[in-house]
């Protein structure tokens, strides 16, 4: 029999800095109440100078480890799902692999705009019940203020930086994740986009002045596609799980505009208490919203052994996803004498060691002369 696939830990990250809608005012023609009224946003966390989208993965990370026990060695695959990575190539899954030191793990990113965490999620469910992995971690990052442009009031008053980390484990205890859905249409690709930096528009001073490294976006035709998928998806996942939508205990929509999310929760006939939302603290933080909704919605007692808890997302692709989750479903914790617990925190703590000191090695080795160079 296929294994089950089961959150064992989760963990979030969220920069200090806050900016207010108050602070947005003295930056761009907005007002907070508009903000709030079209959107639900009060304020947003902003990363600061030193961080980055691959720092971030690895606060949530290291949290999201610490609550499952688990030793960054025993990971099979880093899934970091992420619009905003640290660079265009390595992945920032594999600057998070070499700094937890998990070297026995797989490491790639996934795009699929503010849905990539649920495509992760699909991802690591698909490894586990198929019996490649034991452990997987699956991380939504974003710095999305570094892709904003400051002076474009459509879209700057919207996003927000953040992380939040999951991890899962295989069981053979029913429950976990039991389906997934996800779904694409590119024929909406130019609804949300950042159109330089990649091949077809390579960085120049002219991209540069235009702003084209930064986020453009049709926000109505969004908000129209949003209002009908993430009803669709959430019907589309309990049919593939064989289950009611009464069944359904608390839903964590992708956190972008509370018009959107009032507007599924109305269509799916769900009471309010039974939709989470965090976005007028955090913005949105797109592929970082769900995984950071699911910390606090578990952190605050939220949900408990047995809950149905439905993820869904949609985003630039067009993409959308959603999961239908057995939450709770207690995975052995093996007791572990203080030694094993000091060592195993000193191993979070100085993960990014070995990595450094291979980093080390390869510099000495292309420091020495090679044989062409004494030719
Ligand atoms: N402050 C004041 N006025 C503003 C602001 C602002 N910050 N932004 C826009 N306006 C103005 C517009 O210029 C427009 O003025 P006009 O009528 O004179 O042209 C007016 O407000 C209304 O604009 P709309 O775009 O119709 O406003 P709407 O009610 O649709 O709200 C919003 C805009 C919030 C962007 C909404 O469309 C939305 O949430 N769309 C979905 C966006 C989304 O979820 N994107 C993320 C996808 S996930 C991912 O992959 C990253």
């Amino acid at each position: 029999m296929s294994p089950y696939a089961h959150i064992a830990g989760w963990g979030m990250y969220a920069p200090a800095r806050v900016l207010s809608n108050q602070d947005l005012e003295h930056m761009v023609d907005t007002t907070d109440e508009w903000i709030r009224s079209r959107t639900g946003i009060v304020e947003r966390r902003i990363a600061g100078e030193k961080e980055s989208t691959a720092t971030m993965a690895v606060e949530a990370a290291r949290r999201a480890l610490a609550r499952a026990h688990l030793s960054p060695r025993q990971l099979d695959a880093i899934i970091v799902a992420t619009i905003s990575p640290d660079h265009l190539t390595p992945a920032t899954a594999c600057l998070v692999q070499a700094a937890l030191g998990a070297d026995k793990a797989a490491a790639f990113d996934v795009s699929a705009g503010c849905s990539g965490f649920i495509y992760a999620l699909s991802l690591a469910q698909m490894g586990i019940t198929a019996g490649e992995w034991h452990s997987v971690l699956i991380i939504g990052a974003e710095t999305l203020s570094r892709f904003v442009n400051w002076e474009d009031r459509n879209t700057c008053v919207l996003f927000g930086d953040g992380a939040g980390a999951l991890v899962l484990t295989a069981s053979d205890q029913p429950g976990g994740v039991l389906a997934c859905v996800l779904g694409a249409d590119g024929s909406g690709a130019d609804l949300l986009v950042i159109p330089a930096g990649g091949s077809r528009m390579p960085a120049s001073p002219a991209t540069l002045e235009q702003h084209a490294h930064t986020i453009h976006m049709d926000g109505r035709a969004v908000f129209r596609f949003a209002t009908h998928i993430l009803p669709e998806a959430v019907e589309q996942v309990m049919r593939k799980a064989g289950l009611p939508l009464t069944a359904i205990d608390m839903v964590i929509p992708h956190q972008a505009n509370m018009r959107i999310i009032e507007a599924a929760r109305k269509k799916l006939r769900l009471p309010e208490e039974a939709f989470f939302v965090n976005l007028y603290r955090y913005g949105n933080t797109s592929a970082a919203s769900i995984p950071i909704a699911l910390c606090e919605v578990a952190d605050h007692g939220l949900i408990n052994d047995g809950s149905l808890v439905v993820l869904v997302g949609f985003g630039a692709g067009l993409t959308w996803g959603a999961a239908a989750v057995r939450w709770g479903v207690a995975l052995p914790q093996p007791a572990r004498p203080w030694w094993q617990r000091a060592l195993y925190i000193a191993r979070l703590a100085f993960g990014r060691l070995p990595a450094f000191l291979r980093r080390l090695l390869y510099r000495l080795w292309q420091a020495l002369p090679s044989r062409r160079d004494e030719e």
